[in-house]
């Protein structure tokens, strides 16, 4: 197993480490630079299929539906598309509105989650246009599907997902970039995108190499049994996500919310020295979220920024911060993603928990 780990103390450091090349992996041969476009065959060969998809609607449990969540944001904003999320294990229990219009995505990272199964047989039944969005080669909803986009991230052993999310986040980009070119953007905006989502692997490169300071800050933020993730617009997911990683391999109870309904509730729970991880890169909305740190810091919290590399006057707000280059919006979720991994894991290795095999947790999830 020590081999297996590559040195890595654990699968899941490992798995982080890896994310360069996962994500590279992920996009290699996708991105059409001329057609300010994206190649992804499995999403329907003809011009004709994509132009009558319309509506986005994605389906997963867990870390994958947080990567729906960022999708749901990249399919409207970059396509014009009606996008939306739905959990997976409430999707056929409900009274789903799917047309032969509607283009379904299922996103698993094993492809044999009950729950996301379910969904895709319902899909199914319905007539809708159903696709997969898998990491495991030949698993039963790549299978049922049909047709679909595999993620090539490479096993990943680690209960907790990493490198499958942000290649989820990327190949979810690399669609809505083909959506989009049909009908909102032009072939050199499209262009544009493609070169910054081709950034990527180098993005998150320069965020790994900063473990061993986010190593570091993770001390001062691993005494306390509650946290807080803060973020709005694309972040707002992110924040979701980071918290769940928390919660899963530290055992700390993490929320993520968003940066303005913090007052509408959760802000009571907020005493001197609470952590809250502010996502505050230079995207839409920092000023406000910035503003929603100050009420923070006003109750006594500890504020953690992630923000972006040189932006001074965000760092005047956060007690500690993780800087992430700057890149396109979007394409910064990546990044700011991995950087909460790193914390997660490096808080859970202070505790001294068991960072592979978080207790009652299982890496796919084979019953409703
Ligand atoms: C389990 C895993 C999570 C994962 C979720 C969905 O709960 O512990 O890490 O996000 O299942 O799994 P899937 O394989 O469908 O992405």
């Amino acid at each position: 197993e020590a081999a297996e780990k590559g040195g890595f103390e654990h699968f899941m450091l490992k798995e982080i480490h890896e994310q360069p090349d996962a994500l590279r992996n992920a996009i290699r041969g996708r991105l059409d630079f001329n057609l300010g476009s994206s190649v992804l065959s499995g999403m329907g060969s003809s011009a004709r299929d994509l132009a009558e998809i319309q509506r986005v609607v994605m389906v997963g449990c867990g870390t994958s539906l947080h990567a729906g969540l960022v999708g749901e944001y990249a399919f409207e904003d970059l396509a014009d598309v009606h996008a939306e999320v739905q959990q997976a294990a409430e999707f056929r229990y409900r009274n789903p509105l799917i047309t032969r219009s509607d283009l379904v995505v299922a996103i698993s990272q094993s492809g044999e989650t009950a729950d996301t199964l379910a969904a895709v047989r319902e899909a199914n039944q319905k007539g809708a246009f159903v696709m997969g969005l898998c990491n495991v080669v030949g698993s039963t909803i790549s299978r049922e599907t049909g047709r679909g986009v595999y993620l090539h991230a490479g096993p990943e052993i680690s209960v907790a997902s990493t490198k499958a999310f942000t290649c989820q986040v990327a190949v979810l980009l690399m669609m809505a970039l083909k959506l989009g070119r049909g009908r909102r953007f032009s072939r050199e905006e499209g262009t544009r995108l493609a070169r910054e989502i081709e950034r990527l692997p180098e993005l998150v490169e320069k965020v790994v190499t900063q473990s061993a300071r986010i190593a570091d800050i993770a001390k001062r933020y691993a005494d306390h049994e509650h946290t807080f993730f803060i973020g709005r617009g694309y972040l707002y997911p992110v924040a979701l996500e980071g918290a769940l990683k928390l919660k899963e391999i530290s055992y700390i109870h993490a929320e993520g919310y968003h940066a303005a309904e913090l007052k509408h509730g959760p802000i009571a729970l907020l005493v001197e020295g609470t952590p809250v991880i502010a996502l505050a890169n230079d995207i839409p909305g920092k000023d406000k979220t910035l503003g929603n740190v100050e009420e923070c810091r006003a109750r006594g919290a500890r504020i953690l920024g992630v923000i972006t590399e040189g932006d001074h006057e965000a760092a005047e707000f956060m007690d500690d911060v993780i800087e992430i280059p700057a890149c396109h919006p979007l394409v910064s979720t990546i990044p700011t993603a991995v950087a909460l991994q790193l914390l997660s894991y490096h808080i859970a290795r202070h505790r001294g928990c068991e960072i592979d095999q978080p207790r009652n947790l299982a890496k796919s999830v084979t019953v409703e």
